[in-house]
């Protein structure tokens, strides 16, 4: 392939693993060299079942140059409440960052110290995405 030849564009909603490893481990190079070695961790807290050892829910997401972000975070509605939400803990992160819909938690990451740093217009009509951040003192315990 030599810059001069037309490049093949193809839109997809199934990439695979191979096509997306070649796309995250050029990145991932790219930051290294731009930013110094990347320290990306994936990092899960799950909630068990004391009985079956099954999970019923938690978070997961990443560590990433002193940042944490949360992709995902569900209880079911019967351990709700209970203040398992709060419970989160970190790995030496000075901020913590996700998203969440207006008709998620927004609310309940307000109660625990975060801002919503920013609020996009999404779908359904009137449903707002907001990104919220918190600053973290390393060492803390939450
Ligand atoms: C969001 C969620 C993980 C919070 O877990 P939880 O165990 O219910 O939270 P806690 O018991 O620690 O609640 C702490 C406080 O936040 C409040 N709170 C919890 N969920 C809230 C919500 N969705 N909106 C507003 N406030 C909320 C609680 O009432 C409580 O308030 P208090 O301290 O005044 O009593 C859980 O409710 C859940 O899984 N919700 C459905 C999925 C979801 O929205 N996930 C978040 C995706 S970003």
């Amino acid at each position: 392939m030599s810059a001069a030849e037309p490049l093949t564009l193809t839109l997809t909603d199934a990439p695979d693993e191979a096509q997306k490893a070649v796309i995250s481990q050029g990145l991932g190079a790219y930051n290294d060299a731009a930013g110094g070695e990347g320290d990306y961790r994936p990092l899960a807290i799950l909630v068990s079942d004391p009985n079956t050892g099954a999970v019923v829910g938690g978070l997961f997401g990443g560590s990433y140059r002193g940042q944490l972000f949360i992709d995902r975070f569900f209880l079911p509605a019967n351990v709700r409440g209970n203040d398992l939400g709060s419970q989160a803990r970190r790995r030496g992160c000075t901020r913590v960052s996700l998203f969440t819909l207006s008709f998620q938690a927004p609310g309940f990451y307000l109660k625990k110290g975060y801002e919503a740093a920013a609020e996009l217009g999404c779908d359904p009509p009137g449903a707002t995405r907001f990104l919220m951040t918190k600053r973290l003192t390393p060492g803390a315990s939450n």
